[in-house]
């Protein structure tokens, strides 16, 4: 299956907490909190929300006063953010399908913001192009992302994920950030990563055992994160972009 009818589909696939397909952002998220911080006052910034899913970020950052423009290949998130606004009056949420490839062709912005999104795009130097020539000289970007840097759960996602009873959540074509790429986005920008959690045994019990005993494997890693070498090895990290 193709990327975009894997994500139309997920996106046609709502919960009983969305709205429209629309997932309504939480007020004390801590990624989005991290980005606001990075980013500063948004009112009347132009904001990109790239790959914007269901479309938390864009409600957030435009109830913070952005002018976002909310992008993706999926069709069907777009319809369903573009119906949701139309429903709510929110105007200044400008929904768009289009390609982070021709990112340039729906910036300039002040400020790109995306979750879950990097890891999708490939060949990855030619996507920094564009994201360098759609960011004004002074403009800011903060990604969510995955991490290739643990072999271990490389290996686990590789040979185990999608296999009996351990869930695949993404798409095919899809592989965590390596630490290779964020020296591509060095090349552009002045680059900061973080690692606001260690993610690594809750991923035992949210895959091997179904989502049970999360309380130790939480407990676990909230001990591991003291350890800064350990910390390293989340599959969690943010990234911080300015010029
Ligand atoms: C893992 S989901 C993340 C969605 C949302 N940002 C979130 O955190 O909930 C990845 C999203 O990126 C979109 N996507 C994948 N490749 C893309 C591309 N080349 N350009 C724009 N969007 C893309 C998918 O359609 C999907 O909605």
């Amino acid at each position: 299956m193709s990327s975009v009818a894997f994500w139309n589909r997920v996106h046609s696939q709502g919960t009983a907490h969305w709205e429209y397909g629309v997932e309504l952002p939480k007020d004390d998220d801590p990624v989005l909190h991290a980005a606001l911080a990075h980013f500063g006052d948004v009112t009347g910034k132009r904001l990109i929300d790239l790959g914007c899913g269901s479309g938390a970020a864009s409600l957030f950052f435009a109830a913070r006063g952005a002018e976002v423009i909310a992008v993706d290949t999926s069709d069907q998130a777009v319809l369903n953010l573009q119906r949701y606004c139309a429903a709510g009056g929110i105007e200044n949420v400008h929904p768009m399908t289009a390609d982070a490839f021709r990112l340039t062709d729906v910036g300039p912005a002040d400020l790109a913001y995306g979750s879950m999104i990097l890891h999708h795009l490939e060949p990855f130097p030619k996507f920094v192009d564009v994201l360098r020539e759609t960011i004004v000289p002074n403009g800011r970007g903060f990604f969510y992302e995955n991490s290739s840097v643990s072999r271990l759960l490389i290996w686990f996602r590789t040979h185990l994920v999608g296999r009996w009873w351990i869930p695949k959540n993404g798409d095919d074509e899809e592989f965590p950030l390596a630490p290779q790429e964020i020296d591509v986005l060095r090349k552009q920008f002045a680059v900061r990563t973080a690692y606001p959690e260690l993610l690594f045994f809750r991923l035992i019990s949210m895959y091997l055992l179904r989502g049970k005993y999360p309380k130790p494997f939480a407990t676990l890693d909230r001990w591991g994160y003291r350890i800064p070498w350990l910390r390293k090895l989340s599959y969690r990290q943010y990234v911080y972009l300015s010029s």
